[in-house]
């Protein structure tokens, strides 16, 4: 019956930020609301080492780890233990994506997907969520919170770094494609570079009168 379904929602919410956070983690102390960055990382190797440096940059970041990064990140020998002591790390651990809760505790002014593989940029963009950074990108959208992907298979030809050589790839009609219908999603903004990132953050930062921790150089 309706009525007994839901009788115990007051007591147990099963979107609440406790649920999210592992054995051990600490619980954030009361902050203002939307007053920390969710910055997701997928599987990619091409711009991970960048797009870490500029999240090292920001003030208040948890990172947001698919299965996927969980498994690139050591492979470019970014361990998760060394992230720790710098964010917040949450892992890809339910199939619902309960850390995505602490997006309706109002934790999160912004949500960066930097650096999204192809596979997350084509599950964004056909609101698809089963992982914890599209379940973070698509759960933004629908509270009005922006999100940011910096997508990397945005050109007829990508230089990517793989783990001990540099590789040229040469993306599909359907991988630019996804990128194009991405950019067309609410809430959304794509970037293609670095510094096209870094600019969008910049921006984003004065919106909310926030600023680097330290500079680029
Ligand atoms: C070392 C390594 C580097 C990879 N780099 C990329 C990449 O730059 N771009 C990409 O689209 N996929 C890359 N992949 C493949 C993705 O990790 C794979 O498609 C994965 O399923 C993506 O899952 P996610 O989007 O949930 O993170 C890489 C895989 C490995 C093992």
């Amino acid at each position: 019956m309706a009525n007994e379904e839901h009788s115990d929602a007051g007591a147990f919410d099963p979107r609440g930020t406790g649920l999210a956070l592992e054995a051990g983690e600490p619980q954030l102390p009361d902050a203002p609301p939307r007053s920390r960055l969710a910055w997701c990382i997928t599987g990619s190797g091409h711009f991970l080492e960048e797009s870490l440096a500029l999240a090292a940059r920001l003030p208040a970041v948890d990172l947001f780890l698919s299965a996927a990064a969980e498994e690139v990140l050591p492979i470019y020998k970014l361990h998760i233990e060394a992230l720790k002591p710098r964010f917040r790390v949450f892992r890809d651990k339910t199939a619902s994506g309960v850390p995505v809760g602490m997006l309706y505790d109002d934790i999160y002014h912004t949500v960066v997907v930097a650096p999204a593989t192809s596979n997350t940029v084509a599950k964004c963009a056909f609101g698809i969520s089963d992982t914890l950074p599209t379940n973070m990108f698509a759960q933004a959208g629908k509270l009005g919170i922006p999100g940011i992907v910096f997508a990397c298979d945005t050109e007829p030809v990508v230089v990517t770094k793989s783990p001990h050589d540099w590789v040229t790839l040469r993306p599909r009609r359907i991988e630019l494609d996804n990128v194009e219908r991405l950019r067309g999603i609410d809430f959304c903004r794509v970037v293609s570079s670095p510094a096209e990132l870094e600019a969008v953050l910049d921006a984003r930062l004065k919106e909310l009168s926030l600023a680097w921790n330290t500079s680029s150089s």
